[in-house]
């Protein structure tokens, strides 16, 4: 299989939710995600993050299958977001430095966790409680978290969802132009006509049947 291509999808099969003969994710792109609601977009996301196992047929990541790549060893170059982020209990400096902790880094110093809270445009400090944070800005501190990662791949679940839309084109901007700067790719599920336009550099439809 191509080292070219940053996945490549063959006859994959899952839970009879997914049903998808051949398809190819490109690197370096920013690939957005659309379809109906139970399409199986998340399960697609999860199944690329080796958290699913698919039923029958295989998954190549940068050529290599997935079955031959270690799960935990994946997840820290290919980082997912899930569709209801994961906020952990404690700050918000709590919840940034989590992200190094999982992936057996050493975390950076407060300035530069400002400054990821505030590029997010977050009004708010360190030391408060994330619990509390609105379901906008809990999508945003996760965003700041995984950023702060050093990743090959990100796999984003409908990341600005509960955003207004000027909050979350700001956001995607920001977000996209950083990781273009890490040359990591982009894989993104959104129901937002407009971020599909504005930000795709390729479109994946799954459709209920799917069968691509
Ligand atoms: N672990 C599971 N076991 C059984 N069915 C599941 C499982 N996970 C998801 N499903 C079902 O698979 C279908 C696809 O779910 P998925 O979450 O992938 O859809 P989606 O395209 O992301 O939808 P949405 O746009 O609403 O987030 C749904 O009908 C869901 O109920
Ligand atoms: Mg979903």
């Amino acid at each position: 299989m191509t080292t070219d291509l940053l996945f490549a999808i063959r006859e994959l099969r899952v839970n009879n939710i997914i049903n998808v003969n051949h398809l190819d994710i490109k690197k370096d792109k920013v690939t957005c995600i659309t379809g109906e609601s139970g399409a199986g977009k998340s399960t697609l996301l999860k199944t690329l993050n080796k958290m699913i196992t698919p039923d029958s047929g295989e998954i190549f990541y940068k050529g290599t299958s997935l079955k031959e790549i270690d799960s935990v060893q994946h997840r820290r170059k290919v980082i997912m977001l899930s569709q209801v982020p994961l906020i952990f209990p404690g700050t918000i400096k709590d919840n940034l430095i989590m992200g190094y902790k999982l992936n057996g880094k050493k975390p950076c110093d407060d300035e530069i966790l400002k400054q990821a809270i505030h590029n997010m445009q977050m009004t708010k400090e360190l030391h408060e409680d994330a619990g509390t944070l609105s379901g906008g800005e809990k999508q945003r501190l996760a965003l700041a978290r995984i950023l702060l990662l050093k990743a090959d791949v990100y796999l984003l679940d409908e990341p600005t969802s509960a955003l207004d839309e000027d909050t979350e084109m700001m956001i995607l901007e920001y977000f996209i132009r950083e990781i273009k700067k890490k040359q990591a790719s982009l894989l993104m599920i959104t129901h937002s006509n407009t971020v599909n336009e504005q930000f795709a550099e390729e479109r994946i439809y799954l459709s209920q049947s799917n069968g691509q």
